[in-house]
């Protein structure tokens, strides 16, 4: 029931999102290239070559249940934008970011019902989005074109968050991972795709009742124990148990580190299909997780399929897993408990 709901919810956002950026009449505009113009209506509430200031000054000017377009480009430099609850945010041009330690270029902290449907990102921050506390929160088209930093970040240590939607996130060149969640109850993404990432693609951590389209990485986390798609910490324990509330539908993973890693007490997810080849470390790794099902798909060469675990939790168990593996190993080790393996393709298994 929770899956057709969020299905729905998220065609819901698709479809409002398909406008072109800045369509309509806005609330609160941020106009002008080099000087930037901010109008409320028809008054100039800001006039001045301060990129930074015409932001806020946007946000300002801008009540709950309004919407803010921004249009111009511009830096705003080791600073911060914070987002009010309520609003709609629509960044249409290119905001480039900088460093400010510990903090997100642009936070959403504790908010509710904020939308933006549209944010274009570059430079190298910490955080490029930050959010905590929050709650019925829409992000659209988001694009990160990062060189350093991690993309969406929800804090570990804050107050947690719950019906999170996303459309579609591109993140390229975070030197840390594309979306880090923490602490979610109802999170969806329609698609998230990242490229050349240091870390992980998408990992999602003690978050419940997810519904995640595609997972679309290539070069993800190389050269790390990262990966592409990682559920960790407790992901998917839902009211102390593990019965499924994770659904992903398809995982592509090219290169990189690992494709998909599945640890530390994590679990209760149903992937339908993946795609995952050349991968430099596991192609897959299941550790201390509970109720993975991986319904189908390929995995072509790169490193082993691999189910695992570590002294420290209670051992691997209820992972099913249907796929062709070839020119690689599939290997279970220690043996997990309620293990079923459906495996084709050309691996040499090691399975108990
Ligand atoms: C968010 O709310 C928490 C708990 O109410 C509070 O401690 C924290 O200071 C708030 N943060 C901001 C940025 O408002
Ligand atoms: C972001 O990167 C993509 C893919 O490389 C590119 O198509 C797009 O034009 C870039 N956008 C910006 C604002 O840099
Ligand atoms: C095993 O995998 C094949 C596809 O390779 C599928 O047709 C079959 O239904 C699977 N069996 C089980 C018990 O899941």
């Amino acid at each position: 029931m929770f899956g057709s709901f969020i299905f729905t919810a998220v065609l819901a956002l698709v479809a409002s999102v398909s406008a072109q950026c800045g369509s309509g009449t806005a609330d609160v505009t941020v106009t002008g290239s080099g000087t930037f113009t901010v109008k409320k209506g028809s008054s100039t509430v800001y006039t001045g070559t301060d990129y930074l200031a015409a932001i806020n000054s946007g946000i300002t000017n801008t009540a709950s249940g309004q919407r803010l377009v921004v249009s111009s480009s511009g830096s705003i430099g080791a600073n911060t934008i914070t987002i009010k609850s309520g609003i709609t945010f629509e960044g249409c041009g290119t905001i480039n970011v900088g460093y400010r330690a510990a903090h997100g270029a642009i936070e959403i902290l504790n908010n509710s019902g904020t939308k933006i449907p549209y944010l274009t990102l570059t430079g190298a921050p910490y955080f490029a989005v930050r959010v905590y506390g929050s709650k019925d929160i829409t992000f659209g088209v988001i694009t990160m074109n990062l060189t350093g930093g991690i993309g969406i970040r929800f804090d570990r240590d804050q107050a947690a968050n719950s019906n999170i939607k996303m459309d579609t996130v591109s993140v390229t060149g975070a030197t840390s991972h594309g979306i880090e969640t923490w602490n979610i109850a109802g999170f969806s993404i329609n698609k998230f795709t990242g490229r050349n990432l240091g870390e992980c693609g998408l990992l999602v951590q003690a978050t419940t009742n997810a519904k995640i389209g595609t997972v679309d990485c290539d070069n993800c986390g190389a050269g790390t124990g990262y990966a592409a798609l990682r559920f960790a910490n407790q992901n998917g324990k839902l009211n102390g148990g593990y019965s499924t509330n994770i659904y992903v539908d398809k995982l592509i993973a090219k290169g990189g580190g690992r494709g998909l890693f599945c640890v530390s007490e994590s679990g209760a997810a149903e992937i339908t299909t993946v795609d995952i080849s050349g991968t430099e470390n596991n192609a897959i790794l299941i550790e201390n997780c509970y109720g993975v099902n991986i319904k189908g798909g390929t995995v072509k060469g790169g490193g082993e399929v691999r189910i695992s675990a570590r002294d420290e939790f209670a051992n691997t168990k209820d992972i099913t897993v249907t796929l062709k593996v070839d020119d690689t190993t599939v290997k279970e080790s220690p043996c997990g408990t309620n293990i079923k393996w459906n495996i084709s393709g050309n691996a040499k298994k090691t399975v108990c």
